[in-house]
């Protein structure tokens, strides 16, 4: 952030923000209030579970909001998905379920691929991104047993984090398929 002039404009992808759980996040609203020249967005897509409703928000000063309020099209969102996201803005007590959920998925996650000698990369989302020789041979055997995985190139795979029995069913499937 030091080194980028003002003149470029900087954008903080933060569809993951309420997930982060890590003290030291880097906190992009500092930047803005402190007159940055930023733009953050958010999305009602990820903890929200709105994706359907296609529906985000942006935080940015007013001259960037002008220039795009001229840009846009008339009529990029629509009713409904604006009041279910104001909606959601209130509901906090879908906020802190959700991360507790993830955060115990997550747990979960670590724990048993540890068991199974598999290091993930440590995560503040989500998902669980971690080594997989062949991704694509895994993803495949998944599939078919109903689960599906993300493969991000040959060698690794990203898992998102369900529900209890959602997870559960993951790993079983995964065991099943090491076995093999
Ligand atoms: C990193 C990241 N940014 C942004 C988005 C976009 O979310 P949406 O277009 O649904 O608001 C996603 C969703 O997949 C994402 O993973």
């Amino acid at each position: 952030m030091e080194n980028i002039p003002d003149t470029v404009l900087i954008v903080v992808d933060e569809a993951y923000y309420e997930y982060v759980a890590a003290p030291d996040y880097a906190d992009s609203m500092t930047h803005f209030r402190s007159g940055r020249n930023i733009l953050i967005l958010r999305t009602f897509s990820k903890i929200y579970g709105l994706a359907g409703l296609r529906i985000g928000y942006g935080i940015a000063g007013k001259d960037i909001l002008t220039d795009m309020n001229r840009l846009r099209e008339p009529f990029n969102t629509n009713s409904v998905a604006q009041k279910a996201a104001l909606a959601a803005l209130r509901d906090k007590a879908h906020v802190t379920q959700s991360q507790k959920t993830n955060e115990e998925g997550k747990q979960y996650f670590y724990q048993q691929l540890k068991a199974l000698g598999i290091s993930c990369v440590p995560t503040q989302a989500n998902f669980v991104y971690f080594p997989m020789d062949d991704s694509l041979a895994l993803y495949n055997s998944l599939l078919k047993k109903g689960v599906i995985i993300r493969p991000m190139g040959p060698k690794a795979v990203r898992v998102t984090i369900g529900l209890p029995e959602e997870n559960r069913r993951f790993i079983a499937a995964l065991k099943e398929v090491i076995s093999a």
